[in-house]
């Protein structure tokens, strides 16, 4: 709900359990406040406390640099980091940007933008007469989610050009300057592990150059009280609706507030803007909750199964793949193929995919990529065969495609050499031996669109793994306008999200999940075309706890593609139970990365009544409240506990990473249940009342679990 007092020019916008509130003071655009929901009081009173001496102002007002600022731009007094920094045909970065009007709006879009869907849009609009610039303020609110989405649009209003130098999406004030940064580090095979450092003075920032959302740092972070845990204590959060290059920074300023800002990354950024044009950023989201890191969690994951992930799939039962990647590599002919298909039947697997290697001149990953027809040596007769057998087993099929991407070995390459990305005069840098398509072209886009739309047309597709395995280097493009030279990474991103309208929206039949070398580019932006990302390319039980207690500190786990392969793990040769292989792959969309033909008959055995068990249970992990239970980076053990909406059921899975030789009985105590109801547990037999869980913890004989054992336990209200 969106509420504007007249009286005292206050903006109140209420979602979920929240408030966001700013006010109109002397033309300026403040921050009052954002948090848990206050429903009463005038707002209007809460502005800060301004010292004046030693500050630039105009004279009889506060300084800009001592207030909360909604849209803080460089050059008139705030010397924080500003959310915006225009530079003028003459080089003038001075902006004051003054209240003129409002309207609310419903289905907002940006353009050429991933935004959230539904909700309520207030846009604010700013302005600056003297250099001929507005800002329009957008924020959305969502009644069942305690989110607010923002982003700006700037507008040259002016006579002349107008260079955009930093264009943030937001910039969020917060009281104090007590707050510590979560943020998510990593790397291939080890993406997204959770990092905390305490804010005091001055400017922490995460960022990507790399044209993607990346591996190394996530496009999330947050803000909590130093004295916030998993279960209690504010915590505010950021994400980025954002595939590119991106920053994420927070200030704590002098005058005892903290900065939190974020969107593109400015780095080696510039966009210019003729007379009449305008430009938008992407959207980012801010979380609240007051119940800590695990609150702050659950309000990403509602947002993002409400309002980004595509409501056909959001909450429908997942595909359980099997895929051939970790069975045969580039190495399969039909034989190969028709084994692995053919063991799936019966075993609740309902979708066989055919990874990479099933195109052009591909034998390993020197060739092909960018000739997308089927390569007849392999397969002579096309996918046909793989396909009919599919149907005849009863399974569906889906097809890896890496659509960004071109080996120099390929006819794409030979015939349109520049279309790869590459500056001029330097040899074009190689990462696994391909280099990225020029997105931002038409015509490559529509090469693309043409082929991959062919081959799903031609075929009986139900699913397509879209992979991108490399980043961007040697930005340049000859398509671009020289004044936008600095803007590539930014219009890779607009080429991306355009090939996902004209493939991915273009066919609503197909499955799409989301891949990138494993799970590097794994962002919200993402989220709203892929309901699934695969979460990484370790598939070992033991750092898949690791990494997918990581990654639900921003997103849910039905975003999480997760399979079972086999030991020893190809990626870190660690071996690992079946059963507890199968229990961390249930946390998410699940599947199985192996030669089901060769597995031994006890594991073969297992399959069927291991999909049956996450077949009862999907809804958990599809919209189950996420409670984290222990955390594997202190090495002892993991746990998730997953909780229907109405608390009528839910399921506990731990796994004891490494035994501590005569250590203290770890305590899992278990939030989140009704606290006087009594639930069963199915696997005992007992019952215990919620409160009773919530305190004491659930009653186990922790010792008789072994290194990498798993332990699910499944309650039910009675
Ligand atoms: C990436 C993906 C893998 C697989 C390979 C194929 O690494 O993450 O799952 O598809 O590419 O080349």
């Amino acid at each position: 709900m969106i509420v504007f007092d007249q009286k005292s020019a206050t903006f109140t916008l209420t979602g979920k359990g929240v408030t966001y509130a700013m006010g109109v003071t002397d033309g300026v655009l403040e921050h009052r406040y954002f948090g848990a929901s206050v429903v009463d009081g005038d707002l209007s009173l809460y502005r800060t406390e301004a010292a004046t001496s030693f500050e630039a102002r105009v004279p009889g007002k506060k300084s800009q640099n001592q207030i909360a600022v909604e849209a803080p731009a460089y050059g008139r007094g705030d010397y924080r980091e500003p959310m915006l920094v225009l530079r003028g045909e003459n080089g003038e970065t001075a902006l004051d940007l003054t209240y003129t009007g409002y309207r609310i709006e419903k289905n907002h879009a940006l353009k050429g933008l991933p935004t959230c869907r539904g909700g309520e849009t207030l846009v604010v609009t700013l302005s600056d007469a003297v250099r001929g610039v507005s800002v329009d303020l957008f924020y959305t609110v969502f009644d069942d989610t305690p989110a607010v989405a923002r982003a700006a649009r700037i507008t040259n209003t002016g006579k002349s050009d107008l260079k955009i130098q930093r264009a943030y999406s937001d910039a969020l004030d917060l009281p104090g300057n007590g707050y510590d940064l979560i943020t998510l580090y990593g790397a291939w095979a080890r993406e997204r592990t959770p990092e905390r450092i305490p804010i005091r003075h001055g400017v922490a920032s995460v960022d990507s150059k790399r044209v993607s959302s990346s591996a190394p740092l996530n496009p999330f972070a947050a803000l909590v009280e130093h004295t916030a845990t998993e279960n209690a204590g504010r915590a505010y959060g950021i994400a980025l609706l954002y595939s590119s290059s991106w920053k994420i920074a927070c200030e704590g300023a002098q005058n005892g507030s903290t900065r939190l800002i974020g969107g593109i990354n400015d780095f080696a950024f510039s966009k210019t803007l003729a007379p009449g044009e305008s430009f938008d950023t992407p959207e980012a989201v801010f979380v609240y909750s007051s119940e800590g890191i695990g609150g702050l969690s659950r309000a990403f994951h509602d947002l993002a199964r409400a309002h980004i992930v595509n409501p056909a799939f959001a909450d429908k039962p997942r595909p359980i793949v099997v895929n051939n990647w970790e069975a045969t590599y580039f190495d399969f002919d039909y034989e190969r193929l028709f084994a692995i298909i053919d063991a799936a039947e019966g075993t609740g697997i309902d979708t066989f995919v055919l990874d990479d290697g099933w195109f052009g001149a591909r034998v390993n990953d020197s060739a092909g990529l960018g000739d997308w027809t089927v390569n007849r040596n392999k397969l002579p007769e096309g996918l046909t065969p793989i396909i009919d057998r599919c149907h005849e087993r009863g399974l569906k099929f889906g097809l890896w495609f890496e659509p960004e991407m071109v080996n120099p070995d390929s006819d794409l390459y030979r015939a349109h050499p520049d279309w790869a990305i590459g500056c001029p005069g330097y040899e074009p840098l190689l990462s696994r031996r391909q280099l990225v398509l020029d997105v931002t072209r038409k015509e490559v886009r529509d090469y693309l669109v043409e082929s991959v739309n062919r081959v799903l047309k031609e075929n009986a597709i139900d699913y397509v793994k879209w992979d991108s395995n490399r980043n961007v280097s040697d930005l340049w493009s000859p398509a671009a306008d020289p004044r936008d030279r600095e803007c590539f990474a930014h219009a890779y991103a607009l080429g991306l999200y355009d090939l996902f309208d004209r493939i991915v929206l273009a066919n609503p039949r197909v499955f799409f999940e989301g891949c990138s070398g494993g799970g590097s580019r794994y962002d919200f932006g993402m989220l709203r075309y892929f309901p699934q990302i695969w979460t990484s390319d370790d598939t070992d039980a033991g750092m898949r706890c690791m990494i997918q207690y990581g990654t639900s500190y921003c997103y849910p786990l039905s975003a999480m593609s997760c399979h079972v392969s086999v030991c020893p793990n190809h990626q870190n040769g660690r071996t690992t139970p079946f059963a507890t292989r199968c229990a961390v792959a249930h946390l998410g969309p699940t599947g199985y990365e192996l030669d089901l033909s060769k597995l031994p008959p006890e594991e073969k055995a297992q399959i069927a009544e291991q999909n049956a068990l996450y077949r009862r249970d999907e809804d958990l992990v599809l919209s189950g409240d996420l409670y984290r239970i222990a955390d594997p980076f202190d090495v002892r053990a993991f746990g998730f506990l997953l909780v229907a909406k109405d608390k009528s059921k839910a399921a506990l899975t731990l796994v004891k990473l490494l035994t501590l030789t005569n250590a203290e009985r770890p305590l899992f105590r278990l939030p989140g249940l009704d606290l006087s109801a009594a639930y069963l547990v199915e696997e005992t037999g007992a019952t215990f009342r919620g409160g009773t869980l919530a305190e004491l913890g659930l009653p186990l004989e922790w010792r008789d679990l072994h290194d990498f054992d798993a332990a699910v336990f499944h309650f039910k209200r009675v």
